[in-house]
C-alpha cells in the first residue's frame, strides 16, 4: 500500500506535468436525450391524442424523406424499460426525455387526463429513480395536440394559457421526482420551421410573419410557467426550470464580416436568450430594427378595403392592420418584457455545427422576410469533415467560440449542454461519432477551464437511433442502434456506447 503511493508519487515526479484538458470537474453531470415523438410511437394506444406530427406524416408521407411515420418509431412505449437498462448500463446521471402532451391530455386541453399516459411517464420516471437515474423533463419537443393547432397553434397568444395550464398538470404529478425541468426545445426551429418556412409540423408558410408571432406566445408561455413553477410548486419541489435554444457558431467570412456573425447570432439565438437571459430583458435591438425596415404592411396603407363607398369608415375602425402598422414583429409591452426576464435558472444548449457567414442583403421585393430581415448568407466550408446530416459538419472550435460569446453575452449563465451529437447511416462501429464527441468535449472543456464558462452538463444526442423528423429513419444519431425493420425494435450497442460508458466512469475523455 505504502508502496503503492510511494511509487506513483515517484512516477508522478519523473512525468511532464499532468494534462488536466480531459478531466471534467467531480460535479459535472453527463446525460443521454430523446424526444417523445422521435422514439414512443403507440400513435393512437391507450387514448393518446393526435398531434400534429401524427397529422403531417399522415396526410402529406411525401414531406418526409423515406415516407416514414412515427407510429411505431422505437416503440419505447412498450420498450421503456428496455431503455432504462442502457441508461443504466451507460451510468449517465441524467436521461433528457420529452412528455408527449397528447399521450397525458389527448385534447391538449387539462380537462381530462389520460390514465394510462399518465401510467406510462409515472412508470419511466419510478424505474429511473430505481436506478439513481435524475428524469430531466422536456415539456415541449414539437409534439403540440393537433386541437390546439386548430386553434391557431402558437400564433395564437392564448397558447401561453393552454401551455401554462398543461405544464401545472406535470408538475402537480411529478413536480417531486424531477431535478430538471426544460419547458420548450428549440424556439427557434419551432417557430421558424414550423410557422416561417414551413418544413415541419404545422407546415405554416408565413415567413417573418407567423414565425414572430408564435415566438411572442412562446416566450410568454415559457415565463408563465417559470411564475408558476416558483409560486406554487418551489417550495416543495427543489427542481431547476429552464429552457433549451440551439445555435450553430457563426464565424465570419472575412475580418469585415464581423458585424454579419454578431447579427446571425443575436437575430437568431437572442430572438429567444435577450428576453429571458439579458439584464435589459426584451428581443434584440437588431431584431427590432431589422424588422421594422422590412415591415410587410408598409404597402398595405391602412385598411383591408379598396375605398370608395360609404362604408369605408366602418372597415377602416376594424382594420386588421391597425395595431401592426409598425412591424410585423409583435413587441412585448414594458410589463411583458419584466415578466419574461430572468425566468431561467439555466441555459440549455444544443450544439451541433458552424456556419461561415457574410452578409447579404436580400432585394426590396423579396417576400422570404425573415430572410430578409436576417441579411445573411450562410455556407459551409467543404474541407470540413461531413456527417450524413446535409447541415452538419464537424467544426469542434466553433463549439468554444459559441460558450464563450454567450458568456460575454449573458453574463455567465449557467449552462447545460442539452444536446451534441453526430449523424451517420447507423454504423454499429461508430468510430466517427466518437471522434466528433472527443473533439466537441475538449473545446467544451477549453470553454470551461479557459474561459471559464459555467457549463455544469453534457447530454448526447441520442440514447438510440430514432425518427429524425423530416429526415426520417435515414440518418442516425444513436449510440444504439435500433432494429427498425424487427416488430421487437431490438436495441444493439455500437461502439460508442463503451467509450461514453468509459467517459462518465472516469470524467476524463478517453484516449
Ligand atoms: C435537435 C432536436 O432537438 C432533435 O429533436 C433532433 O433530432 C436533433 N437536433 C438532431 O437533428
Amino acid at each position: 500500500m505504502l508502496c503503492g503511493i510511494f511509487l506513483t508519487v515517484f512516477v508522478n515526479f519523473l512525468l511532464p506535468e499532468v494534462e488536466t484538458a480531459t478531466n471534467f470537474p467531480n460535479d459535472f453531470l453527463f446525460g443521454v436525450a430523446t424526444a417523445s415523438y422521435q422514439i414512443e410511437g403507440g400513435w393512437n394506444e391507450s387514448g393518446k391524442g393526435e398531434n400534429i406530427w401524427d397529422r403531417m406524416v399522415h396526410l402529406f408521407p411525401e414531406r418526409i424523406v423515406d415516407h416514414s411515420t412515427g407510429d411505431i418509431a422505437c416503440n419505447s412505449y412498450k420498450y421503456y424499460l428496455e431503455d432504462v437498462t442502457y441508461l443504466t448500463y451507460l451510468g449517465v446521471h441524467y436521461y433528457r426525455f420529452s412528455i408527449s402532451w397528447s399521450r397525458l391530455l389527448p385534447t391538449g386541453f387539462k380537462t381530462y387526463i389520460n390514465p394510462d399516459g399518465k401510467r406510462y411517464y409515472q412508470e419511466l420516471i419510478t424505474n429511473l429513480a430505481r436506478m439513481g437515474i435524475k428524469p430531466m423533463v422536456t415539456l415541449y419537443h414539437w409534439d403540440l395536440p393537433q386541437p390546439l393547432q386548430d386553434i391557431g397553434g402558437w400564433t395564437n397568444p392564448v397558447m401561453a394559457r393552454y401551455f401554462a395550464e398543461y405544464a401545472d398538470v406535470v408538475f402537480d404529478l411529478w413536480g417531486q421526482y424531477v431535478p430538471f425541468w426544460i419547458t420548450f426545445n428549440e424556439p427557434g426551429e419551432v417557430c421558424e420551421t414550423g410557422y416561417g418556412i414551413g418544413i415541419n409540423a404545422p407546415n405554416v408558410n408565413l415567413s417573418g410573419i407567423a414565425d414572430y408571432m408564435c415566438g411572442k406566445t412562446l416566450l410568454l408561455a415559457h415565463a408563465r410557467t417559470y411564475h408558476l413553477f416558483n409560486i406554487k410548486y418551489r417550495p416543495k419541489c427543489p427542481a431547476k426550470v429552464g429552457i433549451t435554444i440551439s445555435s450553430p457558431w457563426y464565424e465570419p467570412k472575412a475580418a469585415g464580416e464581423a458585424e454579419a456573425s454578431e447579427r446571425a447570432l443575436r437575430m437568431e439565438f437572442g430572438w429567444w436568450a435577450n428576453p429571458i437571459f439579458s439584464k435589459t430583458g426584451d428581443y434584440p435591438k437588431i431584431l427590432k430594427d431589422r424588422v421594422d425596415k422590412f415591415s410587410v404592411y408598409e404597402n398595405l396603407t391602412e385598411s383591408r378595403l379598396p375605398k370608395f363607398t360609404k362604408v369605408k369608415d366602418r372597415v377602416d375602425k376594424f382594420s386588421v392592420y391597425e395595431n401592426l402598422t409598425e412591424s410585423r414583429l409583435p413587441k412585448f409591452t414594458k410589463e411583458e418584457i419584466k415578466y419574461i426576464r430572468g425566468t431561467a435558472d439555466f441555459l440549455g444548449l444544443n450544439h451541433y455545427t458552424t456556419y461561415i457567414v457574410s452578409s447579404q442583403e436580400l432585394p426590396n421585393n423579396s417576400m422570404q422576410y425573415r430572410q430578409k430581415d436576417l441579411g445573411v448568407l450562410k455556407e459551409q466550408d467543404s474541407k470540413w469533415e461531413p456527417s450524413s446530416a446535409s447541415w452538419l459538419r464537424v467544426v469542434p472550435w466553433g463549439f468554444r467560440k459559441l460558450l464563450s460569446w454567450i458568456k460575454q453575452e449573458y453574463n455567465n449563465p449557467v449552462i447545460y449542454i442539452t444536446e451534441n451529437g453526430f449523424a451517420d447511416k447507423g454504423e454499429l462501429n461508430d468510430v466517427k461519432r466518437i471522434e466528433y464527441h472527443s473533439s466537441y468535449l475538449k473545446s467544451m472543456l477549453e470553454a470551461m477551464e479557459q474561459d471559464k464558462v459555467n457549463v455544469k452538463g453534457y447530454t448526447i444526442w441520442s440514447l438510440m437511433d430514432n425518427m429524425e423528423w423530416t429526415d426520417g429513419y435515414t440518418i442516425k444519431f444513436g449510440l444504439y442502434w435500433v432494429d427498425f425493420l424487427n416488430p421487437l425494435r431490438r436495441r444493439v450497442a455500437k461502439s460508442s456506447v463503451e467509450y461514453y460508458k468509459a467517459l462518465i466512469a472516469n470524467k476524463t475523455i478517453p484516449e
